[in-house]
């Protein structure tokens, strides 16, 4: 019993700060990006459609460093054309919380493909260590297909 009791308080604390990415993105990203991630047209791009940039390691590093750092300048996404302000989330949340806010965007909001890994805190650190300059991350982002 008493066993039973310590076993449970060990595990309590890790499964209750454990970060729940579907209510960091609630909190974080739908706002804009809207619930689904479907975006709002001309506003903010939809973050559905990643399958291809979530298989490899450079769709990866681009997405965490988008995340990492923000991002203002033109993109085109599903064919329509952006050109506003994605904020930083450096100063904003943790390595723990990005990594399980991008498995739910890649999770669920995407559906995994083959190649697919989760954004893990590697690469959330090499992203916080890249540059956060527009134009370095958009010529990143320009070496991606389109989506
Ligand atoms: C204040 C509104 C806003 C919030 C909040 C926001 N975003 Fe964005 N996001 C944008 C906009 C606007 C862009 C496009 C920027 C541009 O036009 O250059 C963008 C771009 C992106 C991109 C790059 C898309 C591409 O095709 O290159 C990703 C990935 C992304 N956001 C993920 C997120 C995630 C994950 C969160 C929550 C942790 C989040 N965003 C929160 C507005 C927002």
């Amino acid at each position: 019993m008493l066993r039973r009791l310590i076993a449970l308080l060990l595990v309590l604390p890790c499964s209750a700060m454990a970060a729940d990415g579907a209510a960091l993105y609630a909190q974080r990203c739908a706002v804009c990006h809207m619930p689904q991630g479907q975006g709002i047209a001309g506003h903010a791009p939809p973050l559905t459609g990643m399958e291809a940039w979530l298989a490899t390691e450079l769709g990866r590093s681009y997405i965490a460093r988008a995340v990492v750092h923000g991002l203002a300048g033109e993109i085109k996404v599903h064919g329509q054309s952006y050109s506003a302000l994605m904020l930083t989330f450096r100063w904003r949340l943790g390595d723990e919380d990005l990594a399980a806010v991008l498995r739910y965007v890649a999770e669920t909001i995407n559906q995994p493909a083959a190649g697919y890994e989760p954004i893990g805190l590697e690469t959330l650190r090499a992203a916080r260590a890249a540059s956060g300059r527009d134009v370095d991350t958009l010529a990143l982002r320009a070496q991606l297909p389109e989506r």
